[in-house]
């Protein structure tokens, strides 16, 4: 079913758990997220990243929608890391279910200003806001200690943003990168730890490929209730498309496309088990809730 983003990350939140969010770029992705929701009885959200909506534009956004309603398993569909008023505002017209606002790139007063004008568009859709403080980017080598921690989440300027521009949830930068870890991932969990103290909204963590399960169930203790997954699963895509084109069994498109689905699926499962949201669909509002519901 088609469900609030709202709706899922509140219920992971109160029951202390996360949803994955999983970048998909083509109906194989969308295949993957939803095979391993339904095989892991999971809620899973289909996240689409701003070069795969330049790409796929509307109809890439309804592939995403009809999939969803089709599902039996509470899926949603997020936009990610958006810069783009007018992407945001065709992908809200398409019936999008959230935003990420992403307007980390901006001086702090423009990046509010953004902000709130997007959230304001956003909620009048009845679809809500993920927001950026702090920078989240690539692989940090290279970086010295001190400009690590000037890109991180400021606690107190996270309160600020969020009552300036009434977003929903806050992205926080702790030391998580999007892209492979080059080294040992390391978290400021007490960083994150004063964030959670101030902050109410559900809170997100980018880059989850590559981070270790003790540091994901810290993550989640400490009120993480969103992990965005795109690497691995990306990964997972093309090497079995390189190991598939150079085999002399294939013979069809189809056989290939299976085969994708098949090796994102596993690592979209194994990381449904690592957020701890194997099992919950029930615990979410859905067609899936309801039947259990009236079986008891
Ligand atoms: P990874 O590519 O590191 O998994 O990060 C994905 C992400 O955070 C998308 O917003």
């Amino acid at each position: 079913m088609l469900s609030s983003t709202r709706e899922l990350l509140e219920t992971a939140q109160r029951n202390i758990y996360a949803i994955g969010a999983f970048n998909v770029y083509n109906l194989e992705g969308v295949k993957a997220v939803i095979g391993a929701a339904e095989a892991e009885q999971s809620p899973a959200m289909l996240q689409l990243h701003p070069s795969a909506l330049v790409y796929g534009g509307v109809p890439l956004v309804a592939l995403c929608l009809e999939a969803a309603r089709s599902s039996i398993m509470p899926i949603s569909v997020h936009l990610d890391h958006s810069t783009s008023a007018d992407d945001i505002r065709m992908a809200l017209d398409a019936g999008i279910t959230s935003i990420m606002a992403d307007g980390s790139h901006l001086p702090y007063e423009q990046n509010m200003t953004f902000t709130r004008k997007m959230t304001e568009w956003a909620h009048e859709k009845g679809a809500i806001v993920e927001a950026e403080i702090g920078r989240i980017s690539g692989t940090e080598d290279g970086l010295s200690i001190a400009e690590k921690e000037a890109k991180m989440t400021d606690p107190d300027q996270a309160v600020e943003f969020i009552k300036a521009t009434n977003v929903d949830s806050l992205a926080v930068t702790i030391g998580n990168v999007h892209g492979e870890y080059k080294s040992e991932p390391r978290l400021d969990f007490v960083r994150l730890e004063k964030i959670r103290h101030l902050v109410k909204v559900p809170l997100v963590l980018h880059g989850a490929s590559g981070l270790p399960e003790f540091m994901i169930s810290r993550s989640i203790e400490l009120g993480v209730c969103k992990f965005n997954v795109n690497t691995e699963v990306r990964q997972a895509y093309l090497q079995t498309l390189k190991e598939g084109l150079c085999s002399s069994s294939l013979k069809d498109l189809l056989d290939s496309m299976g085969a994708t689905i098949e090796s994102m699926q596993s690592v979209i499962v194994e990381k449904l088990q690592l957020f701890g949201s194997s099992g919950k669909a029930h615990l979410h509002q859905s067609p899936y809730a309801e039947m259990l519901a009236k079986r008891t």
